[in-house]
Formats: structure tokens, C-alpha cells, sequence
């Protein structure tokens, strides 16, 4: 039994950095008890913990984000979602993040390519959503389309929720911890897009029971085809063969989409 003052302590710890500060208590509350339960020693407990949240999540920033900036620019944008300004606000702030960064030069071709089966889409709940609610504008989405959006960096969903407010859009952003719960929110179609190497990451077994308990009629799931360094090492036909194993028993329909920087699959349940 792990004494709980001392996962606080290491996770305040943990959190005095300000490039964790905004991650979910939580599940950083979770990964220090793991790491303390493992016999680790505080300093290592520290290292470890902050290791695994740059692995998946903090790696993805580009660059510290500055939100206030970005809150104000949000402020000063027309109301009309199609105004060009701000096409470029949602194409500038996406740029920030790597995972939606790489998939910009795609962005239009990629969502009307992989929900045309099922487009117009009424309700989205993209999970691990990183900035990717920010690209609904290139989305085929039916008027009066719902969209929940979560993921566990707090600082991010903030500015997603004031997105979805400033243009009076029918959205939430929520932090939720995927490992420990997913949203039991019924949709259309879920999102769950370059996420699950981040998620095995952290449990390498929880990509079938998360896929299971998605709440979703469609889920569409896609894997990097190259890693953060930019390195290929096979890994589309690696991700390929892990999904089609991980789905290999439930005879759900799956839809493949290959671009040039992700491979997609459209699951039907
Ligand atoms: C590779 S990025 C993908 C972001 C977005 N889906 C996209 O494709 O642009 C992985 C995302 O997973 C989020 N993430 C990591 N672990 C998570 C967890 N346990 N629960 C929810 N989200 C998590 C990270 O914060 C990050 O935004």
C-alpha cells in the first residue's frame, strides 16, 4: 500500500513544472502511485513520471503556447465560423501542436475522405482531441452538429471550450483521463485520432476495451505514419497489422485511408 501523502507530495512535485502544471491531478496522481507501488525512490518517481507525460502529450507542444495571446486573438474574430480570418486564427493555432500541425497540409482532403460514408456527421466526440476540434470548420458536419471534445491538458480544453462559446457552437471540452474512463456520451462518430501509441504508451493493453466502450455508431481512428523525429521505420504496415489484430475478433466493417502523413481507418460498429 502506497502512502498517499507521499504520491501528493511527489505529484505537486511533478506539477511545480511549469510545462505539467495543466495536465489533469488525476491521472498524474495515478502515474506516481504506479511509480512509487514499483519501488521507485522519490527523485527517480520524479523523473519517471515527468518522462511518461512528455512522452504523451507534453512532446507534442511545439513551443510553449502562449493562451492568452491566443484568448485575445479568439476575442477580436468575427462571429461567422466561414470568415477567412478565421480559417487562419484555426490554421495558426493548430500549427502549435505537432500532431495537428503534421495533418494541415491534408486537412480538408483527410475529413471529407474518411466521413464522406457517413456525412453529414450530426454528433462528434473526439477523444484525445488536442487541438484537432479547432479543424471542424474543414469537417463535413450537418448544421446543428454536436461536438465533445476531451483530452488532459486543462490550459488546451480551455480554449476549445471558449472556441466552441465564441461562435455559439454546440460544444464541450472536458479533461478526461482515457486510461481510467471513457466519456459514456452516444454519438454519431468518435474520434480517436493518433492517440492510441500514446495510450499503450501508458497501458498496452487498452486499445480493445477503450474501442469497446466508445459509445459511438462509427470511430474513426488513425496512427502517425512517421514519428516526431520525422523517422518512417515501417511504421504503417507496423500500425496496420497491430490495428487489424486489435479488431480482428469483433467483425466490425473497416475503412482504410492512407495520406501521405497518416493511416486512417473508419470503423463501424
Ligand atoms: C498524438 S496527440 C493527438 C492529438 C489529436 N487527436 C490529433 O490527432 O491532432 C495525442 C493526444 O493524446 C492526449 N492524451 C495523452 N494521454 C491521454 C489520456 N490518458 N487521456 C486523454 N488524452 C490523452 C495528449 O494530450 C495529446 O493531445
Amino acid at each position: 500500500m502506497v502512502d498517499q501523502s507521499a504520491v501528493e507530495a511527489l505529484a505537486d512535485q511533478v506539477q511545480s513544472n511549469p510545462k505539467y502544471q495543466h495536465i489533469l491531478k488525476d491521472l498524474v496522481l495515478r502515474l506516481c502511485e504506479d511509480a512509487l507501488a514499483k519501488g521507485e525512490k522519490p527523485k527517480t518517481a520524479l523523473k519517471s513520471v515527468r518522462n511518461k507525460l512528455h512522452q504523451i502529450g507534453g512532446a507534442y507542444f511545439k513551443q510553449k503556447i502562449n493562451y492568452s495571446q491566443i484568448q485575445l486573438d479568439l476575442d477580436e474574430l468575427p462571429d461567422d465560423l466561414h470568415d477567412p480570418q478565421v480559417q487562419r486564427f484555426c490554421l495558426t493555432t493548430m500549427q502549435a501542436h505537432a500532431s495537428s500541425a503534421e495533418r494541415l497540409p491534408i486537412l480538408e482532403e483527410f475529413f471529407t475522405t474518411c466521413l464522406d460514408p457517413i456525412q453529414p456527421v450530426t454528433s462528434v466526440l473526439d477523444l484525445a482531441c488536442g487541438f484537432n476540434p479547432l479543424a471542424l470548420l474543414w469537417m463535413p458536419l450537418a448544421a446543428g452538429c454536436t461536438y465533445r471534445a476531451c483530452d488532459i491538458f486543462l490550459d488546451m480544453l480551455q480554449l476549445v471550450q471558449s472556441f466552441f462559446t465564441h461562435f455559439d457552437f454546440d460544444g464541450a471540452a472536458c479533461p478526461c483521463d482515457l486510461a481510467h474512463q471513457v466519456p459514456g456520451h452516444k454519438v454519431q462518430v468518435a474520434f480517436l485520432l493518433k492517440s492510441i501509441p500514446c495510450l499503450e504508451q501508458m497501458d498496452k493493453a487498452i486499445s480493445a476495451p477503450l474501442l469497446e466502450a466508445i459509445q459511438a455508431d462509427h470511430i474513426l481512428v488513425s496512427f502517425p505514419v512517421s514519428s516526431l523525429t520525422g523517422k518512417q521505420k515501417g511504421m504503417p504496415s507496423f500500425y496496420r497489422d497491430h490495428f487489424y489484430q486489435l479488431l480482428s475478433e469483433t467483425g466490425w466493417q473497416i475503412r482504410e485511408f492512407v495520406f501521405q502523413s497518416e493511416l486512417a481507418f473508419l470503423v463501424t460498429k
